[in-house]
């Protein structure tokens, strides 16, 4: 048993030894960032818990309602839940979406994250991709073509794309899904926790808010909140949109 143990646990450190690491300034593009020392210490104090079993572990809800709201200020967004990772939370934002509208057409610029493609797909939707150059935001005109065209139920924006940064015109796709009736689910995994802060010093214009027109944001806790992976939120616009698809 002691040796099966202790051969495991051999195995596990040469493994790490030759994983990079944050620390080494080796990893560039990984889009995740070397915990804070906080929250590897909360994640191993509650490793034990189950977050879908609020009524054992009630410490969890009441986590996660304190998260959504601290984190939820940054983006005037009051209604959220913790997911694990970019992934879960815009695979459930198209759920809600699809489920909200019961119509299946999604637009997107070709620069979304291919999670998007992976939600589309589970849930059977017809993903139309408008050509974007990765180095460049997408034109809300060619939004606004494609939403009078396709008359799309969702249409998917990024506010920080995975390979080039790239900010798509937020409050511009917005005004559109007011006018034209499409939710907008703007996904700011990697970008959610810069923007704020690169707005307030002045060097990025966009506004990264639930306006009227947005109805879902994915934020990463783990890309720029230096939160233990796995770890994301998913804003919702209103608590209706989050019990009615069960969220
Ligand atoms: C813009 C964007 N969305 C979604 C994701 C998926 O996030 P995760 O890896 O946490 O599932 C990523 C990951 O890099 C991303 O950059």
């Amino acid at each position: 048993m002691n040796n099966k143990y202790n051969a495991l646990i051999n195995e596990l450190e040469q493994l790490y030894q030759i994983t990079p690491k944050h620390i080494d300034g080796n990893i560039m593009g990984s889009m995740t960032t070397w915990p804070h020392p906080v929250g590897v210490k909360a994640f191993l104090k509650f490793i034990h818990v189950n977050g879908n079993d609020p009524f054992t572990f009630h410490v969890v809800a009441e986590c996660e309602e304190k998260l959504i709201r601290e984190v939820g200020g940054l983006f005037n967004a009051k209604v959220g839940l913790h997911t694990s990772g970019g992934t879960e939370s815009n695979i459930l934002a198209v759920f809600a979406a699809m489920k909200t509208t019961g119509s299946n057409v999604v637009i997107a610029p070709s620069t979304v994250h291919r999670s998007i493609d992976k939600a589309c797909e589970l849930m059977n939707c017809k993903l139309i991709k408008i050509t974007t150059h990765p180095l460049k935001p997408v034109d809300p005109k060619m939004i606004k073509d494609h939403a009078v065209i396709h008359k799309p139920s969702l249409v998917v924006i990024t506010a920080g794309t995975t390979e080039t940064g790239i900010v798509d015109p937020v409050e511009e796709v917005a005004e559109l899904a007011e006018k034209h009736g499409f939710l907008l689910h703007v996904d700011a995994a990697y970008g959610g926790l810069l923007i704020p802060f690169l707005r307030k010093h002045g060097l990025i214009n966009t506004e990264l808010k639930m306006t009227r027109g947005v109805s879902s944001i994915t934020v990463d806790m783990h890309k720029n909140g230096m939160a233990p992976i796995p770890s994301s939120l998913l804003f919702l616009r209103d608590e209706e949109l989050r019990e009615k698809n069960m969220l």
